[in-house]
């Protein structure tokens, strides 16, 4: 029923979509080809935000309506590039997801001085009032599903756990590890888990809350910067550097898909790893045959295509001068940011089916080995 809703309540607003589009065009065929609508995602290098440019299109398509998606390459210089050259096509309205949170707000001011709204897509732009609304998952609850799930598959105590991290230039990267060190905290005070790989998670495992500067100094040892190699790179490192009791049957905090497989692939070539438990978020196709392949545990699913609907819908009401619907707003540092939020779903080899594949997000053609 909750699905029959969602896949309606998606189709009808990508029909809303398809009108206004349609007559948002005839507006602005006045400005010769102008853009109304511009789009900045962070990188193409991750299957992540190329699944975002594709569920833009799709729910783009079909109509002439203008928008421009540009990505910025993981360089906070080239981001503002693409800022710029979007205000000078005429946009109207500006979606971004920042590569780097806080160096995006110069670019979003300069947007804001031309009287251009602006949406923080997924990753909240830091430190300045230039952000008129924010479309995102709830990334706390993407923690907290990846520590519970740790938590529901470890067996006995003394059960080694790894920690990896994202980007600190991401504030998602703190709001996913406080939503897992809420729930992993007091398994690792009890003695469920035994951390393997940081001095400094070890040094605060009795306070249940961290300040943004102790997720900080965590963030430090065992973040992955969003980046598979690294990530690898440090798995190894870690377990070059552990004691055979800190081997066996393991427990990985592993914060997206991409750091996830690289960090499985170290772990499963380890002969001293009997078994491991890693999570992961985005459902990227590459890591769902890791899960149908038994090389990864669960992820993180985040329907793009209500992300995508919900700023769209968004920018369309910016267009027509109605006012967005909210449902909360985040502290971004200067100002309270509106925001709109969706839910997350655990996903792992159970419900792969079901969750990815009934509902239409993935092919089954796309996949080997499911029942
Ligand atoms: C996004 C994740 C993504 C990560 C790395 C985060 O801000 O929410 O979905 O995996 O960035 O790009």
């Amino acid at each position: 029923m909750k699905k029959t809703l969602k896949a309606l309540t998606f189709g009808l607003v990508a029909i809303m979509l398809m009108f206004v589009l349609a007559a948002c065009n005839s507006e602005s065929s006045g400005k010769g080809g102008a853009v109304s609508v511009g789009i900045v995602l962070p990188t193409k290098d991750e299957p992540r935000w190329v699944q975002d440019e594709e569920r833009f299109k799709a729910a783009l398509d079909g109509s002439d309506y203008t928008t421009e998606i540009l990505f910025s390459q993981g360089s906070s210089a080239k981001e503002k590039e693409n800022v710029e050259t979007l205000i000078s096509k005429g946009i109207d309205v500006l979606i971004i997801a920042p590569h780097d949170g806080a160096a995006a707000g110069a670019s979003v001011e300069a947007a804001k001085e031309e009287g251009i709204t602006v949406i923080a897509y997924d990753r909240l732009i830091t430190d300045t009032e230039a952000v008129d609304y924010y479309v995102t998952f709830d990334s706390v609850a993407v923690g907290e599903a990846q520590g519970q799930y740790l938590i529901d598959n470890a067996e006995g105590t003394g059960v080694p756990l790894y920690l990896y991290a994202g980007a600190s230039s991401d504030n998602n990267a703190f709001l996913f590890f406080e939503g897992a060190w809420k729930v992993l905290q007091p398994k690792i005070a009890d003695g469920t888990f035994v951390i393997a790989n940081s001095s400094e998670a070890e040094a605060l495992k009795d306070k249940s809350e961290l300040t943004r500067d102790e997720m900080g100094a965590i963030l430090g040892q065992v973040t992955t910067n969003w980046d598979p190699s690294e990530a690898k790179n440090k798995a190894e490192t870690h377990l070059t550097a552990v004691s055979e009791d800190m081997k066996g049957d393991v427990a990985i905090l592993a914060p997206n898909d991409g750091t996830a497989r690289a960090i499985a692939d170290v772990f499963g070539s380890d002969p001293a790893i009997s078994n491991y438990v890693v999570t992961g978020q985005d459902a990227e196709k590459a890591s769902i045959q890791y899960i149908l392949d038994g090389k990864q545990t669960m992820t993180v699913f985040k329907d793009v295509r209500t992300l995508v609907s919900d700023a769209m819908g968004m920018a369309i009401d910016i267009l027509e001068d109605k006012t967005p619907e909210t449902t909360g707003s985040y502290d971004n540092g200067a100002t309270d940011v509106k925001a709109k939020q969706t839910d997350v779903i655990v996903v792992n080899k159970e419900n792969v089916q079901s969750e990815l594949i009934d509902s239409g997000y993935y092919e089954a053609s796309e996949f080997t080995g499911l029942e």
